[in-house]
């Protein structure tokens, strides 16, 4: 249904692909779109005070019966007459999410009623935002959304549910080539305070949610550690109070960085450590924020292989990496007052004659020696030096990676909530708190001291992997020796939840779980105090 309907970069992008054919070219060539978060896939959103003549679609979000008054005033009184026959008739129930699709109405080509529940959470607004975002990509024309009555935050949130909503992941499909422009979305009766929360935030928010389903969605021969690096340059470029930092591999050998060295090593494709770290006007002094990711281009298990069913997805392991780069990129076009850094841990997981084996051992940045269990645990080695480099460089006030670590986690809590480890409860509140605001539900998970039984080793300080079968918390006790127990720490596992089939609000792919969390974390962060937990 979305066929008509893609965006030109992608279409340059499709070409160029055609154009190069599979030669050298295409083992080395970075055939990454040159605009990311493409404002394409977006409509244009304008403001207007009063609505115009029928053009388009036309939106209308109410909480009660009641509101149709008020929200459809400029409607004639037989076109409100029409409207409040069919909601009686279809029974509409007014909650969030709730749509209802209604045509031949006055000279309107759809006229789509969805429900806010009377007193919505404001991610609420924003997820109903993004399913009539979403359906209205079957209506390449203009779009006006009616906000009279409602207040600004709640009215800047829903535009930009409907931008977050607009996103799409079917970037290489044929079509591609004649892409049908999205007419624009006027938002009718927003106040300047609506506006103004839209343009600051709401904007930021749509971009950088983007960002980070693009990178994710985008093949391995597209994002790997380089082109990862160069798509957040070009992310941040311009953006005030940013400094970003790349350590190629002399870099981190000279670091010592042996567990993520020891990843990258049997890829084609070099590995990098990217720092992305943004200072806001009137941040708090403290140190930074750190926030980790897993950031593994391609997860094929190395040496030891995965089974070849469904290994294309590993093209996702990086969405911890794309997910932290996201939050720091949301913050940072926000102009939020905070101080916070983005760390990306990028390697290709590949089994070269190069690669390390199970059995080797590896020394990590800190001096720990790891004795490879499986070249598969690859996640835990490529954050154990990224945490460490974070502790040595950057005085962090608290610590939070966020990995595609384990399998495991699925079968612990399914597919909503993201497995969260952490030993200072008041970091797990504020995590949980953010997540619980964001609709990116989190469910905390044990980091049982027994677990250091499960990665002991005969040989080394300790080995990745094995034991007593709780996967994804022998996982998180792994990457916690890398940090000094006196510095808060959290560990979210994003295995379950970073991709998903298509729904009311998103299309296949990424999910950018993450990016709304992380932010609301940060905004709300309330400094905690250093030193061991119980
Ligand atoms: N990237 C995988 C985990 C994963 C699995 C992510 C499914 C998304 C969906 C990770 O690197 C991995 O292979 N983990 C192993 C760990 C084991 C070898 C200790 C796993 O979960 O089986
Ligand atoms: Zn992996
Ligand atoms: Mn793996």
């Amino acid at each position: 249904m979305f066929r008509s309907m893609l965006a030109a970069s992608a279409a340059a992008l499709a070409l160029a692909l055609g154009a190069a054919g599979p030669g050298a070219l295409a083992q080395t060539g970075d055939y990454a779109r040159a605009a990311v978060a493409n404002p394409q896939h977006q409509r244009a959103v304008r403001f207007a005070d009063a609505l115009g003549a029928a053009d388009g679609s036309l939106v209308i979000p109410l909480g009660a019966e009641t509101d149709l008054e008020t929200r459809a005033a400029a409607l004639s009184a037989e076109e409100r007459a029409s409207i409040a026959r069919a909601l009686t008739s279809a029974r509409f129930r007014y909650g969030a999410r709730a749509t209802l699709s209604l045509r031949g109405i006055g000279e309107w080509d759809r006229i789509l009623i969805v429900g806010l529940s009377p007193e919505p959470e404001l991610i609420d607004v924003q997820m109903t935002g993004a399913v009539t975002g979403r359906s209205l990509l079957e209506e390449p024309g203009a779009v006006s959304v009616l906000t009279s009555g409602l207040d600004a935050a709640t009215a800047a949130e829903f535009v930009t549910g409907m931008g977050v909503g607009e996103y799409r992941s079917d970037l290489y499909r044929e079509d591609a080539r004649d892409p049908d422009p999205l007419g624009a979305t006027t938002v009718v009766g927003a106040d300047a305070e609506a506006r103004a929360i839209y343009a600051q935030r709401g904007q930021a928010l749509i971009y950088a949610m983007a960002w980070t389903r693009d990178v994710s969605n985008e093949p391995a021969n597209v994002i790997y550690p380089e082109s990862f690096v160069r798509r957040a340059r070009q992310a941040f470029a311009g953006v005030q109070g940013v400094t970003i930092q790349v350590l190629d591999e002399n870099a981190m050998r000279r670091q010592g960085m042996g567990a993520l060295l020891g990843v990258g090593q049997g890829s084609e494709r070099p590995p990098r450590l990217l720092v992305i770290r943004y200072r806001g006007r009137g941040a708090p002094e403290g140190g930074p924020i750190v926030l980790a990711g897993k950031g593994i281009t391609f997860d094929s298990g190395g040496i030891s292989i995965k089974p070849s069913a469904g290994m294309g997805d590993m093209k996702m392991d990086m969405s911890g990496a794309a997910s932290v780069t996201g939050a720091v990129l949301a913050l940072a076009r926000s102009r939020a007052p905070v101080d916070v850094v983005a760390i990306a841990a990028l390697a290709e997981n590949m089994p070269d004659g190069g690669a390390i084996r199970p059995g080797d051992v590896l020394t990590a940045m800190n001096g720990t020696t790891i004795e490879i269990e499986s070249t598969d645990a690859e996640g835990r080695l490529v954050l154990a030096d990224a945490l460490a480099w974070a502790e040595r460089n950057l005085d962090p006030a608290v610590i939070v990676d966020v990995a595609t670590l384990t399998g495991a986690v699925r079968g612990a809590l399914g597919d909503e909530y993201a497995g969260l480890f952490s030993r200072h409860d008041g970091l797990a509140d504020q995590l949980s708190e953010a997540a619980e605001a964001t609709g990116e539900p989190v469910w905390r998970l044990p980091l049982d001291d027994s677990y250091a039984g499960d990665i002991r080793s005969l040989i080394a300080d300790i080995r990745n992997g094995g034991g007593s079968g709780a996967g994804a918390g022998t996982g998180a006790y792994f990457i916690g020796e890398f940090i000094s127990r006196d510095i808060p720490w959290a560990h979210l596992d994003i295995a379950n939840v970073a991709w998903s089939g298509a729904n009311d609000w998103k299309p296949n792919g990424s999910a950018a779980f993450g990016v709304r969390l992380l932010e609301r974390f940060v905004l709300d962060y309330q400094p905690i105090p250093r030193g061991e937990a119980e």
